[in-house]
């Protein structure tokens, strides 16, 4: 699990360009059949002070190929500025295998470590998986009657987060 690098812009567009229609229906809400170069470099060039762009990539013959990935945008301009909404993407071969809940762990505890205190995202009302996963993480799940709902939850503050992490270690003592 990694960062990506602007220099991996050509194997993520091939690899975006092989996902599913149903995955990207799912992810983008919309049937995109094509892929172009503008629009891979706008889903990966983040702005590390308020994104967040976490991929996981496996090595074949070192190559780094992509798994999958997550990311969240601060929303400044939403309530009191401190809420952020994230995206997840798997490849198909690679979804059901747990990697989706890694990734969302992720992003959650990033959020946390930005001292960020909501993070919310948009589903498709049919993606059984996605709501799923953000029901076992304890996210509402808030229907707006449109075929799409709003998934949204409190982020753990840094402090309370850190508490529980060694409680666990005790306990696991
Ligand atoms: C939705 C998505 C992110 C989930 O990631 P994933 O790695 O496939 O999911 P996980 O393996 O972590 O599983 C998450 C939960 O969903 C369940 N699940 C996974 N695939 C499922 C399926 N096909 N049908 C029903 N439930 C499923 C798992 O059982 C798991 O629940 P559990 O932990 O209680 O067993 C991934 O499938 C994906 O990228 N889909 C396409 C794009 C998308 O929908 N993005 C979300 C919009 S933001």
């Amino acid at each position: 699990m990694r960062p990506l690098r602007p220099s991996e812009q050509s194997v993520l567009m091939a690899w975006f360009n092989n996902l599913s229609p149903h995955t990207r229906r799912n992810r983008f809400f919309a049937p995109v059949t094509e892929f172009s170069d503008a629009a891979v470099h706008h889903l990966v060039d983040v702005d590390a002070q308020h994104e967040y762009l976490l991929a996981v990539v496996r090595y074949e013959n070192d190559h780094a190929v992509p798994i999958g990935g997550g990311r969240f945008v601060h929303e400044e301009n939403e309530g009191d500025g401190a809420s952020c909404s994230f995206s997840l993407l798997i490849g198909d071969e690679w979804q059901g295998q747990g990697i989706g809940r890694r990734i969302l762990k992720a992003l959650l505890r990033e959020a946390s470590r930005r001292g960020l205190r909501k993070m919310r995202g948009d589903v498709l009302a049919d993606n059984r998986p996605m709501l799923k996963l953000a029901r076992s993480l304890r996210f509402e799940v808030i229907d707006r009657q449109d075929g799409v709902v709003h998934i949204v939850r409190n982020v753990p503050r840094a402090a309370s987060a850190r508490w529980r992490r060694l409680v666990q270690r005790l306990l696991r003592k």
